[in-house]
């Protein structure tokens, strides 16, 4: 039975995988979704059968990582190097020149490649296994993002067999263009600050402690090149490229070749209108030398090679008349300033606004109305005003003053010291209740159907619901009675306030707009207590206790909760039924030996590598944090530890050695 398992569980896992590939790499579905989660619920019920089946590179560890508190530091084997930039074909012209200068031998043949506009990480395969993955961070070493990484459908946990022992390879890490879009329109909606481009969004993701949060996030990634490779090599770029996509890892759609300037101009132009049609985004063509051994030769500065330089196309920008200045109420109180402009079609959208942040920077860039105004927008990024055309400015076009008043409620606006955020101190402003009630319905949140802006400015107007107390005592009439309602919709909202009273704590808990509690935090704080009524009486110590819950979270949360308006309003939650128990509680008294406890690695040990010793860590229920503090609980130090170790004896941390890890570890 045990050997049938296991040869099922292979058998699964691979079609798994070749699905995956055909799904997420060439997208070509190979099965329908509902046979796909068949043959996944099935490899799950072998895995809770036989736990011993479901290795690190089984699909089903893709979110299976832990948070942690922090991320590991990884020494990159290979420093990853960045790149020189050029703006022009003449800038360009010298770069050959100078390669051509250093091998003057040479018949030298180039790659034209996109520009990828997003994270560089290092992927370690060690016998096909993927086993570490990091971020670039100073190129000589990154952290260790392996949780988040596996996140990414479309990079294989496993790599077909017959590839070297060690294989190390490089790319990059961004954020599907269609994905961002949404994941911006969910963050307005929830009252969060949109990202302002795809990078930072991508960049956000990578950073976030919760494997489980990165994989709703739309990530891909796209490998270009080789780190460490024990094992025999291609011997061009070309070849590198091919060998990537034959392992089954995504790589650029297609990459260019020539020799002559005039070749890398075509290949140059050819990209820029290809990249449009790319769901990544992309801000230049890095042009490489074809051949690995002439790149030895070549060399490098301390940090970019001489052997490839970046092309950068220029952002778009297009001139507009800036018509007015308005002001949005966020939900917290907010006043942001934004830019009402003659419509004007740039990188392939009709831009009509502009967020101008703040009035420091309108006062920076002496933003005055009437003025004709230079907006930039690539691709997705949220179009900016980057600077005034001041030969056009109209003799009446006046300086910008923040009107210290909200232009809803009219109340006079608070700026606390050291912000440059104006804000409407009155929480009972309609443009805050609106924005409240919104973010307490977004699908991030309690998920209400039919809870959007439409409705929510129809219900607070009306003076139908002004908290989301008052939404659980709606009657249906009343909401189909409001103008321009169908019976339909006004059914399916109250049907939808109905399911919502299901929803796990952490939801109802972000959903209620507490200041510094992202989702996140709110999963933070649910993991932590069981009910709300715990959660309620949490003291502010119990709290900072929590990992990713810092002094003013717990502050902000404990003043929340204490706060007798708030506990009425819970109240009123409570009796309306909504559920106030978390289903993701892990209870203290988790698994292994190390349950709940956090170690610091450091130095080289006898016999583990470093992220091996990881492994036991987490297979024993502890966590592996970067840096040194009173909260840690035992520092592991191997040959050359050096500042770590002596923080820890400052602090009277812990300090053990591989064999006393692997003594706790019950190994
Ligand atoms: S090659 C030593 N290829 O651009 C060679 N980099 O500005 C270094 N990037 O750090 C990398 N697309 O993060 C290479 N096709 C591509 C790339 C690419 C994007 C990033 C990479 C690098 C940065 C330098």
């Amino acid at each position: 039975m045990k050997t049938e398992a296991k040869k099922r569980h292979a058998v699964l896992a691979d079609e798994i995988r070749r699905h995956d590939h055909a799904y997420y790499v060439l997208a070509e579905p190979s099965i329908s979704d509902p046979d796909y989660d068949r043959l996944y619920r099935e490899l799950l019920d072998l895995e809770e059968a036989h736990p011993e089946l479901c290795a690190a590179d089984s699909p089903s560890q893709r979110v299976g990582g832990k948070p942690v508190s922090e991320f590991p530091e990884h020494r990159h084997a290979q420093p990853m190097m960045s790149l020189d930039n050029t703006y022009s074909f003449d800038e360009l012209a010298e770069f050959l020149k100078r390669v051509e200068k250093r091998l003057p031998e040479a018949e030298l043949d180039w790659t034209i490649e996109p520009k990828i506009d997003g994270l560089a990480v290092s992927l370690r395969y060690e016998n096909g296994t993927l086993v570490v993955g990091a971020t670039r961070g100073d190129g000589a070493s990154g952290d260790d993002i392996t949780g988040n990484l596996k996140t990414i459908r479309s990079l294989p946990l496993r790599l077909p067999a017959k590839v070297p022992a060690v294989l190390e390879v490089r790319g990059e890490v961004f954020m599907r263009r269609a994905g961002f879009a949404k994941l911006n329109e969910k963050r307005k909606a929830e009252g969060e600050e949109p990202f302002a481009n795809p990078r930072n969004a991508a960049a956000g993701s990578l950073k976030m402690l919760d494997p489980k949060m990165v994989a709703e996030r739309p990530l891909g990634i796209i490998l270009y090149g080789l780190g460490e490779v024990n094992g025999e090599m291609p011997v061009t770029q070309k070849e590198v490229v091919d060998w990537l996509k034959q392992l089954g890892l995504p790589t650029a759609g297609k990459i260019w070749t020539g020799q002559s300037h005039a070749d890398l101009v075509a290949a140059i132009n050819e990209l820029d209108i290809a990249r449009h049609d790319f769901d990544y985004e992309t801000d230049g063509a890095v042009i490489k030398l074809n051949d690995l051994s002439l790149r030895e030769q070549c060399g490098a500065t301390s940090k970019a090679p001489r052997w490839a330089i970046a092309y950068k196309y220029a952002a778009e920008q297009a001139e507009t008349v800036l018509k007015a200045i308005t002001i949005q109420v966020g939900r917290t109180g907010a006043l942001t300033p934004v830019a009402e402009l003659e419509p004007v079609l740039i990188a392939g959208s009709t831009v009509a606004r502009a967020t101008l942040h703040n009035e420091e920077e309108i006062q920076r860039k002496d933003i005055r109305v009437g003025d004709t105004v230079v907006i930039e927008k690539a691709g997705e990024i949220i179009p900016a005003v980057v600077e005034v055309v001041l030969e056009k400015r109209p003799k009446k076009a006046t300086a910008f003053v923040l009107n210290k008043e909200c232009p809803e409620c009219k109340s006079k606006a608070a700026k606390d010291e050291g912000d440059v955020v104006w804000r409407c101190p009155n929480p009972d402003c309609a443009a805050q209740v609106r924005g409240r009630l919104e973010h307490f319905c977004a699908r991030g949140a309690m998920d209400i159907e039919g809870g959007g802006e439409v409705l929510v400015r129809q219900l607070v107007g009306s003076g139908l619901a002004l908290n989301v107390g008052e939404l659980y005592k709606l009657a249906l009439a009343e909401v189909a009675g409001l103008e321009r309602m169908a019976e339909k919709s006004a059914q399916n909202f109250i049907d939808g306030l109905e399911a919502s009273k299901q929803r796990d704590l952490w939801r109802l808990v972000f959903g209620l707009g507490i200041l510094h509690v992202g989702a996140g935090v709110a999963k933070a704080l649910c993991r932590r207590y069981a009910t709300m009524a715990e959660l309620l009486d949490a003291s502010e110590e119990e709290l900072v206790a929590i990992d990713d819950v810092g002094e003013v979270i717990a502050k902000s949360v404990h003043f929340w909760f204490g706060d007798p308006q708030n506990r009425a309003l819970i109240e009123v939650l409570r009796k309306a039924g909504l559920n106030f128990e978390s289903s993701i509680v892990t209870s203290s008294e988790a698994a292994g030996p190390l349950a709940g406890k956090g170690l610091v690695l450091t130095g080289t040990l006898p016999n583990l590598k470093r992220h091996e010793a990881a492994a036991c860590i987490e297979a024993a229920g502890g966590k592996v944090i970067g840096t040194v503090s009173k909260k840690t609980d035992y520092v592991v130090a191997g040959e050359a530890a050096g500042s770590k170790l002596a923080k820890a004896e400052k602090l009277s941390v812990p300090v053990i050695d591989e064999s006393e890890l692997l003594r706790l570890c019950g190994e």
